[in-house]
């Protein structure tokens, strides 16, 4: 297989001064790409600021013979970021939403201030970026999107339901986006990386970080958003080396007539098929929700077949 090049196209990466973004800027480079490596360069908690962490991926980039440009603004003016890319560049292609702090703290004690911040960089910061770019993406009818999620974001995870929140939502974000962009070839992903970084190595033993090097994500990363690959709204998960997608599953369900037994108590009763995944389907689509009740009640089927094909009801012109 011929080597999946980036020439020419512009990606912007943020948080990319230091762990997984570095790594994603140092191999789209290698591989052709204009590079805005953004990163205001605060702290972990996100506190404080150092353009040198943009600056030496930049260097680092230039001294192998490639293009990048730092930019040190924070991803809540996304729009600044933007500007960058095409101050430099003249437009974006491909935009890699990975900026992100922690501020864990126990659900128990967490404050409004914690929960808020978390929110703001990932989610909020996602969306800033996403929507400066997506009138270039539009316009020249392409664009990628990489969101980074977590698997706190899809299992949950002791102390970070700040984080874990933002993570979960980064997730409809991009289902949303690879619907409405589909048709301008925009293509969105998400991924729940693991890895090492000064995220997790004060909470991984040793042996097991050794095993999670940033350069084992980065591929994933590079082949969703490349020209070859197809796939749009999907979630995957990546570690170590370990690749695999991650997708909804809803259990064969109950269906519960509105007569006598449709109360709390038929409930309880039936509890168990509720969750049981024999039968289970694997939705994508928002029209697919309830497949059960559309085949046993005709008045709904034929409602779901005017849907449009997204379900989108307000769908952009
Ligand atoms: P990292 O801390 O090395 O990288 C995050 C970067 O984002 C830092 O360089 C930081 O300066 C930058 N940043 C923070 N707030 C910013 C803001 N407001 N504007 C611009 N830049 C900002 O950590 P890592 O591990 O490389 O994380 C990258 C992404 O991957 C994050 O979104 C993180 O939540 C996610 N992730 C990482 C995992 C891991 O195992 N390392 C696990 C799951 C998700």
């Amino acid at each position: 297989m011929s080597e999946l090049s980036f020439k020419d196209k512009v990606v912007v990466i943020t948080g990319a001064g230091g762990g997984l973004g570095k790594h994603y800027s140092l191999e789209y480079a290698k591989r052709g790409a204009k590079v805005v490596v953004n990163d205001l360069g605060g702290s972990l908690g996100g506190q404080g600021g150092d353009a040198k962490a943009a600056d030496i991926v930049v260097n680092e980039i230039r001294a192998a013979g490639g293009i990048a440009v730092a930019d040190y603004n924070n991803v809540l003016d996304g729009a600044k970021i933007i500007e960058t890319a095409v101050k430099n560049f003249g437009t974006v292609h491909i935009v890699i939403n990975n900026a992100g702090i922690l501020r864990d703290a126990s659900f128990k004690k967490i404050t409004d201030k914690e929960f808020q911040l978390v929110l703001d960089v990932h989610l909020n910061g996602a969306f800033q970026v996403t929507k400066a770019a997506w009138p270039y993406f539009r316009k020249q009818e392409y664009g990628r999107i990489i969101n980074t999620s977590s698997p706190a974001g899809l299992y949950g995870n002791f102390g970070q339901s700040n984080y874990s929140s933002a993570k979960s939502a980064l997730i409809g974000f991009a289902e949303t986006l690879a619907k409405e962009g589909e048709k301008y070839n925009i293509k969105a992903n998400v991924i729940a990386p693991l890895a090492k970084s000064r995220m997790t190595e004060t909470i991984l033993p040793p042996p097991v970080l050794e095993k999670l090097s940033p350069q084992k994500v980065a591929p994933l990363v590079l082949y969703l958003t490349h020209d070859s690959n197809e796939v749009s709204g999907q979630i995957f998960e990546v570690a170590a080396g370990f690749y695999a997608q991650i997708r909804w599953e809803r259990s064969g369900g109950v269906l519960f007539r509105p007569d006598e037994t449709f109360t709390a108590e038929a409930v309880a009763k039936r509890f168990d098929e509720i969750l049981n995944f024999d039968d289970s389907a694997k939705p994508e689509l928002l029209k697919n929700q309830h497949p059960f009740m559309l085949n046993s009640y005709g008045e709904l089927i034929s409602a779901a077949k005017q849907l449009p094909k997204n379900d989108l009801s307000g769908a952009p012109s």
